[in-house]
């Protein structure tokens, strides 16, 4: 019986190499793959069709974990063995956007004063108060820049509202001290930018903040900071442009990065192009059942493989972390398009080793500028250099049902790959792959 099955089989396959001479890719034999999903059972039943919950999930640009305090979801990170975590170093990150505004602030020191009162004032777009990337932002705006008020042994990261006189609580008038002078510099402003259907880090009420923030304090405004480029590049359209206002953001999406060029300040870039990569490529090994570190710290067969100064990875977490780099004036010429994916992770793999599989993966918000502008073409790019069948899925950023409705027909699926609403949510999509 198991021989007339296998016999069967070959037959199949062969006739199905035969067709695919007009380009296909050819697919070979199922029991080399050791995560296949039920749409691609093992011949002769020898393995069992992987369950949901067994199969490689990696999260995504929102890290499970505590809104508020920010600690990690262990529980989701290691939802099963195959579970991972791909972002960004936050603080790292954090910390260099802070000192990129210092260092533009020093450099231009004779002209930042705009109204020449001896304080140095700047506005704050925040994009999300519960969300870790964006309080990491804040404290190291506030922490560069000598306004950052500690609580607990953390810098306090809440919005201010308004805080003409300086008598906010969770910042405090910071002084600088350059070229032998003492500079007063206040966060003058900052605000969460969620939309009325609750939307965070939304650019359009970004650009329309800025226009409140200016009829209040006019030419007391010498820099706006903020916590991304969509919301960044919404306040240098509708006003420091014309203005000569210095902007900062954060991403390194491609139109802040040609604004640079119109005086956009700068940004950061949080290497998407190596978090796109790993996005797919954690899942690749876990369905091609090799160590994990194939292709990232370890060059695989095709001689793809990053090197340390580009990400690093923490156990603990199950967590990749991309390293960040700063955008400016300086080096923007090799920023120019977020989308090109990173010459040392770009070489095809063949799809005889590494066979054709099916990924869900969701963006959380379809009209988030760096995912939408820059993410998700980066991953789709990678899905064809992976031998990866990737289902986008965008979410309208408000409601996780939006999402999670569409997390259905999982048998059709080898892997997934999840970007939250909350951070706080893992758990409406973990009790949907456990059933
Ligand atoms: C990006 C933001 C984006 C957010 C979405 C962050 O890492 O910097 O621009 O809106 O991710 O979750």
């Amino acid at each position: 019986m198991k021989k007339t099955l296998a016999l069967a089989l070959a037959l199949t396959m062969a006739l199905g190499l035969a067709a695919c001479g007009g380009g296909d890719k050819p697919q070979p034999p199922a029991s080399s793959n050791p995560g296949s999903s039920s749409a691609n059972p093992a011949p002769g039943g020898s393995t069992a069709p992987a369950a949901n919950k067994d199969k490689p999930l990696v999260w995504f640009n929102r890290q499970p974990s505590n809104s508020s305090t920010g600690e990690l979801d262990m529980d989701a990170l290691s939802f099963n063995g195959d579970t991972y975590y791909v972002g960004f170093d936050a603080n790292q990150g954090a910390e260099l956007q802070g000192q990129m505004i210092l260092d533009y602030i020093t450099a231009n020191i004779d002209s930042i004063d705009r109204n020449g009162d001896g304080v140095i004032g700047y506005v704050l777009a925040i994009g999300d108060i519960g969300h870790n990337d964006s309080i990491a932002r804040t404290r190291g705006v506030r922490k560069a820049l000598d306004t950052a008020v500690e609580d607990g042994g953390a810098i306090k990261s809440d919005a201010v509202g308004i805080n003409a006189d300086g008598s906010a609580t969770a910042v405090k008038d910071g002084k600088l001290t350059i070229g032998g002078k003492e500079y007063t510099v206040r966060e003058l402003a900052s605000q969460e930018m969620k939309n009325s259907a609750g939307a965070t880090w939304d650019a359009a009420t970004a650009g329309n903040t800025i226009g409140t923030w200016v009829s209040t304090f006019g030419d007391q405004i010498d820099i706006v900071a903020s916590n991304n480029d969509g919301m960044g590049m919404a306040m240098f359209n509708a006003w420091s442009k014309d203005n000569k206002v210095p902007t900062f953001g954060y991403d390194a999406n491609s139109d802040a990065v040609a604004a640079i060029a119109d005086g956009y300040g700068g940004t950061i870039s949080q290497h998407a192009d190596v978090q796109a990569y790993l996005t797919l490529r954690v899942l690749r090994n876990a369905l091609d059942g090799v160590d994990i570190d194939t292709g990232i710290g370890t060059a695989d067969d095709a001689g793809n493989v990053l090197s340390p100064d580009v990400f690093k990875y923490v156990d603990a977490e199950r967590s990749y972390y991309a390293l960040n780099v700063a955008v400016t004036a300086d080096n923007y010429n090799d920023f120019l398009d977020a989308t090109v994916t990173y010459a040392p992770v770009s070489n095809q793999l063949s799809t005889d080793s590494h066979p054709t599989k099916s990924v869900w993966l969701n963006i959380y918000n379809s009209a988030d500028n760096f995912l939408s502008a820059t993410y998700q073409p980066l991953l789709q790019n990678y899905d064809d250099i992976l031998n990866l069948n990737v289902e986008y899925i965008g979410g309208d950023g408000q409601t996780e049902a939006n999402i999670t409705n569409r997390l259905v027909n999982l048998d059709q699926y080898d892997a997934f790959a999840i970007n939250m609403v909350k951070t706080d949510n893992s758990a409406s999509y973990t009790a949907i792959l456990n059933q």
